[in-house]
């Protein structure tokens, strides 16, 4: 739809948001504070997306239904928010439609999402690329020799990497040669299905890690705000991996002259890399970074924004997200502003008890009125008859402001005491290294 003013044209547009967790609700959030927006509607979403736009019962990867909403809705503009529908070529399933083929999808192509979904493909992109990464080898049944080797060869801890997408478990990190040996040999043995037919052994890097993102549209990128994420299930980043308990933005350690250096040895050359292989790359790009005695290293690429990076990114980006997106979408990035909010953001994420191991669900949430000053976005919750209820290990992140992290922090900590259901759990020590 297009509705020209007297003065300006605005593009006003109904887009389709795929995913159902806390970033997507955060995206939805900041996409429905677009003057350009006319419709928003998200594929499945959650009872918070259900609070900002139209909720539609069809799965992320469900492309067939996804055309049939897409064309009954008008869609002009398609976000993913989860690497699943990318590594399954949801870009590729839209170029190939004729009825879909105009209608722009945010995320790469399946070629693109490689660089997330085989950690063998980005290790080799990154080394063809100079880009600065740690030393590997990758290993499959066939050189499995050398991968015993290669791994004699280095100091613990000894780290191992299933090569495909293993729902963030399949990252090995081990102090015992022996054990490494005989999880190389199980890895490859199909623990992670066929996600570690091939591994990959990397050399172990010490430092401090935060996540830097990109928009970009296959030449030009915009960075967003960095982050910092609490992985670990328990206090002091000890315990289990988490898809994230909680983040802080923006990052001290990421001063300017380390985003310059990321920028320079990381970014661009990421960006022109792709360009180079020949990938048409128009969406996110997250940097896993780590520093290393005052240098960028990459840890890894994701082919999406973070979780739950993207419930303080949302919260500092002060432009008009629709207006990246449409640059992304057009090629014409570079002619667009992007503006931060010099406020401190925060995210703590409220889990239930059990996290990451197993946990029950269905517990009623109450307390959510009470909340003042923070936004709720909803990850695991459901809806019914009336009542939010949890429906899986992340449950809700709770994002505030402040004038410094600590400040951003009592606010977000005082209302994760105000919501209340049985078996509830958060870390109190976000940002605590900052
Ligand atoms: P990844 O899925 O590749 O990001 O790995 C998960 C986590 O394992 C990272 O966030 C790091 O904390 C850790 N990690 C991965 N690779 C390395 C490495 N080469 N050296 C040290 N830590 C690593
Ligand atoms: N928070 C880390 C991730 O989204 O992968």
């Amino acid at each position: 739809m297009y509705f020209c003013g007297s003065f300006y044209s605005t593009i006003i547009m109904n887009i389709l948001l795929l995913g159902s967790g806390g970033r997507e609700h955060a995206m939805a959030w900041k996409i429905a504070q677009s003057p350009k927006l006319s419709k928003l509607y998200i594929a499945p979403g959650n009872p918070g997306t259900a609070q900002i736009g139209t909720n539609l019962p069809i799965a992320a990867d469900n492309f067939d239904a996804l055309k049939d909403a897409v064309l009954k809705n008008n869609i002009n503009l398609v976000v993913v928010g989860p690497e699943d529908p990318l590594v399954k070529g949801v870009v590729n399933f839209f170029a190939e439609d004729a009825s879909l083929k105009n209608i722009p999808v945010i995320g790469p192509d399946k070629m693109g999402a490689q660089l997330e979904g085989s950690k063998d493909f980005s290790k080799q992109f990154m080394f063809r690329h100079n880009i600065p990464t740690a030393g590997y080898l990758s290993v499959t049944a066939s050189n499995i020799d050398e991968g015993i080797v290669f791994l004699r060869n280095l100091k613990a801890p000894y780290v191992l990497k299933a090569d495909g997408l293993a729902a963030g478990k399949g990252v090995l990190i081990l102090n015992d040669l022996d054990e490494s040996i005989s999880e190389l040999n199980a890895m490859l043995g199909g623990k992670f299905g066929a996600a570690s037919k091939t591994v990959v052994i990397e050399e172990f890097l010490s430092g401090i890690e935060c996540s830097v993102f990109v928009m970009t549209d296959g030449k030009n990128y915009k960075i967003l705000p960095e982050a910092k994420d609490y992985k670990r299930i328990g206090e002091g980043d000890k315990g289990l991996n988490t898809g994230g308990m909680g983040a802080v933005s923006p990052v001290p350690f990421a001063d300017a002259s380390f985003m310059r250096k990321v920028e320079e040895r990381i970014i661009k050359p990421t960006v022109d890399g792709l360009y180079s292989d020949g990938i048409r790359y128009k969406g996110f790009i997250f940097f896993g970074l780590i520093k290393v005695n005052g240098e960028p290293y990459t840890i890894e690429y994701n082919a999406r924004m973070g979780d739950p990076e993207t419930e303080v990114v949302m919260l500092r980006l002060k432009s008009d997200f629709i207006d990246l997106l449409e640059g992304v979408a057009e090629g014409n990035l570079n002619d667009k502003i992007i503006e931060f909010d010099e406020r401190v953001a925060v995210t703590v994420m409220l889990v239930s008890g059990g996290y990451p191991e197993t946990f029950e669900k269905g517990k009623i949430i109450t307390g959510l009125n009470a909340v003042e000053d923070s936004f709720v976005f909803h990850a695991g919750t459901t809806q019914k008859d009336g009542e939010i209820l949890t429906n899986g290990g992340r449950v809700m992140a709770i994002s505030s402001y402040g004038k410094s992290k600590d400040d951003a922090l009592s606010i977000s900590f005082a209302n994760a005491q105000k919501i209340k259901y049985e078996k509830k759990y958060f870390r109190t020590d976000i940002g605590f290294d900052l």
